[in-house]
């Protein structure tokens, strides 16, 4: 039975939720307490595997609250059901939460979060997945510079101008952001020439995941010995991700959602890289397979491997305490049925746009035969929008390289 613990200082919330919830007492076992003391103590009494968490509370807030849980009880989910605040918001984009619920929220939707949440790490601790990764000997690490931009965004007193200037310290990350910023996907008026500029423009949340995508990305090595083009899967993961900001933003959903299609898009295919620069061998099987039959090379990497490069870049996200939403697109993107989802959600984005990247006629061919799971745009009553989501990135897709010449990312 999945035991659930509710923090929330308000009586009336806790008894509201409680009366909601009811239907499900034979399936959670739930646990109700009005501040985050109390909750420190029923944690410290009993196992629990969801934290559901009010962030503005007399005494220890939701923030202490999470950093704590998050430091003594890695495994318990971090949810948060909170008032609407821009404050409270990003929480969720520097990884004390692993979702992010407004109040008021109905049992349906907190019922399908939890769900997700669990299915979520069942796939993430998976055996197979968990015995691969445990023979590769260093995987990448969470780029110091993105870790840097977490800890400046937590604070109270970030601004624009901090941030531009943590990525202004790093002159070959600001040549990169800057070279990504002009390139013809964000469609910006002028060039931009600083970092301050660049999170004016675009938003701190964009700055963020090119410095998330362009510090992953130059811990691989493009050595000669490669068996994968580097800098073609960053070129098709960048165009994945404008794809995928783009249909999120032809949807009108949220900004959050949004950025994590975009920072999900760029990381989707990670798991590639991991898989190929451990395993290189092995790797080389998998696409020679993989062209012998001209499909995409998941079939192969599960054949190989037991596992996809879907899993293995979604666990090596949740080790870096990325939002479920971005691991979930990147776990998913290949199967976005499969956490049952109900309504749009980053994966929906990123699974649709890594489909119209592959069809781009720069891809050579590869993996074009990938289709758009109708199923899962069926379920979440969406079908009807594919062809409107095709029309929208093709600008995006047909246009010339992300920069020009020689500067690749992937040095
Ligand atoms: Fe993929
Ligand atoms: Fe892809």
């Amino acid at each position: 039975m999945t035991s659930i613990l509710f923090v929330d200082d308000e009586d009336s919330v806790l008894q509201g939720l409680r009366r909601m919830l009811r239907p499900y007492r034979h399936q959670w076992k739930m646990t109700f307490v009005a501040s985050g003391q109390e909750a420190v103590a029923a944690l410290a009494e009993q196992p629990f595997d969801v934290l559901v968490t009010d962030m503005r509370m007399p005494g220890m807030d939701g923030v202490a609250l999470l950093a704590e849980v998050m430091r003594e009880y890695p495994q318990i989910v971090r949810i948060v059901l909170s008032g609407h605040s821009s404050k409270d918001t990003t929480i969720r984009s520097v990884g004390l939460a692993h979702q992010y619920l407004t109040k008021p929220c109905d049992r349906e939707t907190l019922e399908r979060v939890v769900v997700q949440a669990l299915k979520l790490r069942e796939t993430l601790l998976d055996q197979t997945l968990g015995q691969l990764l445990a023979r590769i000997d260093s995987l990448p690490s969470l780029p110091s510079l993105y870790a840097e931009l977490i800890t400046e965004l937590r604070s109270e007193k970030t601004t624009i101008n901090r941030v531009g200037d943590i990525v202004a310290k790093d002159p070959a990350m600001t040549a990169k952001v800057l070279q990504l910023v002009n390139s013809a996907y964000f469609g910006l008026p002028r060039r931009i020439s600083s970092p301050p500029q660049a999170v004016a423009l675009l938003g701190v949340d964009t700055i963020k995941a090119l410095v998330l995508g362009v510090g992953v990305f130059s811990q691989f090595s493009n050595s000669a010995g490669a068996c994968l083009d580097h800098e073609a899967i960053w070129e098709h993961s960048f165009r994945t991700a404008a794809a995928a900001k783009r249909i999120a933003l032809t949807e009108g959903v949220a900004r959050l959602d949004t950025d994590e299609a975009f920072t999900g898009g760029l990381l989707h295919d990670v798991g590639k890289l991991v898989l190929s620069q451990a395993f290189p061998e092995r790797y080389t099987d998998v696409l020679s397979r993989a062209s012998e039959r001209g499909i995409e090379d998941v079939q192969d990497e599960r054949a190989i491997f037991g596992v996809s490069h879907a899993e293995v870049g979604a666990y090596l996200l949740a080790m870096w305490r990325l939002p479920d939403p971005v691991v979930a697109a990147v776990a998913y993107h290949h199967s976005p049925n499969s956490p049952a989802a109900v309504a749009f959600a980053p994966v929906t984005a990123v699974h649709a746009a890594n489909v119209f990247a592959n069809r781009w006629p720069g891809e050579k061919g590869r993996g074009s035969s990938i289709e758009l799971n109708m199923e899962h745009l069926d379920r979440i009553g969406l079908a009807h929008r594919a062809d409107a989501w095709r029309e929208a990135v093709e600008p995006l897709l047909v246009g010339e390289s992300c920069w020009s010449g020689s500067a690749g990312i992937a040095t």
